[in-house]
């Protein structure tokens, strides 16, 4: 069977998610449990990870790390895999910190870089080549709709998300006819503490528990992207076709984005 067409399920092992103390990692755990998987969470705050895991009855077990620790993201893969199986794997931990031209600073972009893309390829890394052993399995990467195009206040976080379109395009071509899926997650706006720093009225504002329902209803269809909600995403994703300059004309004249703290 064609990676493309595998469907995760919790026969196959267990699911793996990163991010998964706040947001919409923690909703997603939540929604795979109702599904009947054993979740492994992962963040860095290892209290809020104990306290999911002890109201499960053994459904979350807490596997707290640091996304940006190449060796932690190994032994977790290995604590997994020695465990149970992995069949599902959402790496999803992320940041992010609005940044226009004025507040652009190296420190910031960094560190979307380190968790955004290196968090997400440590992970990948031992998941990936463990699932290509195995010949089956599921890899979903966060990106986010503002990887489609460049949007303001996003200088850092979007070119992270857009460089995990591509990878997950890249690894499509590789992973699929050995029996791996990737599958790619492209939210929009939703509710949790990375975009309560956002100070300005956010289109299509969607819960977490939305976007935990809509996420692992895509998986179960197989879907490679994932994205919602749809008509929001339509109109961003649209944008890709349009020439560089008419973009930026678009965002400019129509929609003000040049003046959106004035
Ligand atoms: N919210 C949105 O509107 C939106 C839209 C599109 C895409 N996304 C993407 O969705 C994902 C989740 O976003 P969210 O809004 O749910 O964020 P959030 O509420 O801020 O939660 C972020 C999660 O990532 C974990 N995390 C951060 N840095 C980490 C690190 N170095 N190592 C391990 N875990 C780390 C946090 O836990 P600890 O602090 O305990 O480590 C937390 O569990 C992100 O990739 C984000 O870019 C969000």
């Amino acid at each position: 069977m064609s990676g493309a067409d595998y469907i995760p399920s919790p026969k196959d092992g267990a699911a793996w998610v990163t991010g998964a103390s706040a947001g919409i990692g923690l909703a997603v755990v939540e929604r795979l449990v109702k599904d009947g998987w054993t979740v492994y969470a992962t963040a860095r705050s290892e209290e809020k990870l104990n306290a999911l895991a002890a109201g499960s009855g053994g459904k979350i077990i807490a596997a707290p790390g640091d996304v940006t620790d190449p060796e932690a993201m190994q032994g977790i893969v290995d604590r997994i895999t020695a465990a149970e199986g992995l069949s599902l794997v959402i790496l999803n931990a992320g940041v992010y910190i609005p940044m226009r031209a004025q507040e652009f600073n190296v420190d910031d972009v960094k560190k979307h870089m380190d968790v955004n893309i290196m968090g997400v390829a440590n992970g990948l890394a031992p998941a990936m080549a463990y699932m290509l052993e195995r010949g089956s399995g599921c890899l979903a990467l966060v990106s986010s709709v503002a990887g489609y195009r460049g949007l303001p206040k996003a200088a850092a976080y979007g070119a992270t998300k857009a460089a995990l379109i591509n990878m997950a395009e890249a690894l499509a071509y590789d992973l699929h006819p050995k029996g791996v899926r990737i599958s790619l997650i492209c939210p929009g706006f939703v509710e949790t503490d990375a975009t309560a720093v956002n100070d300005f009225d956010m289109p299509f504002l969607m819960k977490t528990d939305d976007a935990a329902e809509r996420i692992v209803a895509g998986l179960k269809k197989a879907k490679f992207e994932i994205t919602f909600p749809l008509r929001f995403s339509l109109i961003l994703k649209s944008m890709r076709f349009l020439p560089a300059r008419a973009y930026l004309w678009l965002g400019t004249k129509a929609m003000g984005w040049d003046k959106i703290d004035d």
